[in-house]
């Protein structure tokens, strides 16, 4: 099965595509290379013969007609976006075209493809997607697949604009969809302008770890390998035209995450002064700070049998040593524009 997934050079893009090499899938990675990427992140499978690296942008139409009609996939993994929540608030307009109006020619030239090849059920559009889409909840509750959509950030905004064409496109054309919303992600590869390793970077270098508000904002944090294996399995198994909530099933507050990583640093690489907890630092909240996010997981478990394979502690003890044995990686990715300041505070 060959499979085209945008967004590859991305942090879960690149777990996934990794992933499915390893599976023996065929896989045609298309991504922009916009200041989120890293071709670094799949270096380990770029001489694979079943990997394909296709530069090009989602929103260059005649691009994407190029690749459907050079690769002619078998199905589309949809993660290519602009992903985090600060730079939305700060320059929402790459956001809307990038998610919004890059979907939509994504989408066209998925079709005009699957039509041209005689409409095969078995080609699949898999959109992935955030639980974002769903807003904020009190301290109780969870998110089903049929919670109304409430975005409340120009990110999640731009990503239920997209869910929502998926939908219609598959409604309308009849195109073979499917959709996953999962929590937060967090491990190796992921962008040092992201939460978990801003505070395993800013640690390491004995900088104040900022807390946005007071840490009390709660998340369902998934390891990003867990949920690439989730992905691979509702692209095969998914039922068309649904979508699948994707959790961690670890929730945790921001503050309780950050104490969790300051004690795997700690006891991995010891500070001399005190603890790496004395340098959390508590800035002024993110405007529109979403309280809690939370995934009720019972579709995919019981629909899929899917469960995630580690707790946030397994999974944040594998980051933290990610981090510390790949120094070059993240050192090159702290210069680029933006990286290390904070954003988002309009
Ligand atoms: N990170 C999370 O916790 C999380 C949670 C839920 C859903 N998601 C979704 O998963 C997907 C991947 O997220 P991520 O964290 O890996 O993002 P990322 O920012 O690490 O990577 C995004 C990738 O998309 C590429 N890209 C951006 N604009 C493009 C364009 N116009 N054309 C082609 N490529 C473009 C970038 O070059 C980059 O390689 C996104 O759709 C995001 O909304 C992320």
């Amino acid at each position: 099965m060959k499979l085209l997934v945008t967004g590859g050079a991305g942090f879960i893009g690149s777990a996934v595509v990794r992933l499915a090499i390893a599976r023996g899938y065929e896989v045609v990675n298309l991504d922009a290379l916009t200041y989120a990427a890293c071709l670094d992140n799949v270096a380990s499978v770029a001489d694979d013969p079943k990997y394909a690296f296709v530069q090009a942008d989602i929103r260059d139409r005649a691009a994407l007609d190029a690749a459907f009609a050079e690769h002619k996939p078998d199905a589309v993994m949809h993660l290519a976006a602009e992903s985090h929540v600060d730079r939305s608030i700060d320059g929402p307009g790459t956001f809307i075209e990038t998610n919004v109006m890059g979907t939509f020619h994504l989408l066209e030239a998925a079709r005009a493809y699957w039509q041209e090849q005689g409409r095969p059920q078995g080609f699949r559009f898999h959109h992935i997607s955030t639980d974002e889409v769903f807003g904020s909840l009190g301290p109780t509750g969870q998110f089903t697949e049929t919670t109304p959509y409430d975005p409340r950030s120009p990110y999640s905004a731009s990503k239920a604009s997209s869910d929502h064409l998926v939908r219609a496109w598959g409604e309308t054309y009849g195109l073979p969809v499917v959709l996953t919303n999962c929590s937060n992600n967090y491990g190796p590869y992921h962008f040092p302008e992201k939460l978990v390793p801003v505070v395993i970077l800013n640690a390491l270098a004995g900088k104040d770890i900022p807390i946005y508000g007071a840490g009390a904002n709660v998340r369902d944090w998934l390891y990003v390998e867990d949920h690439a294996d989730a992905l691979l399995l509702v692209l095969e198994k998914g039922v068309l035209g649904e979508s699948y909530n994707i959790g961690g099933e670890n929730e945790r507050s921001n503050l309780d995450l950050v104490r969790t990583i300051c004690t795997l640093l700690d006891a991995k690489r010891p500070r001399a002064a005190a603890s790496y907890a004395d340098l959390i630092t508590f800035v002024k909240d993110r405007p529109g700070h979403d309280a809690r996010y939370a995934i009720d997981p019972t579709r995919i478990r019981e629909e899929l049998g899917w469960r995630p394979s580690v707790t946030v502690e397994e999974g944040l003890e594998k980051t933290v040593q990610w981090y510390l044995d790949n120094e070059p990686w993240w050192r090159a990715l702290q210069d680029r524009a933006g990286v290390g300041q904070r954003l988002g505070t309009a």
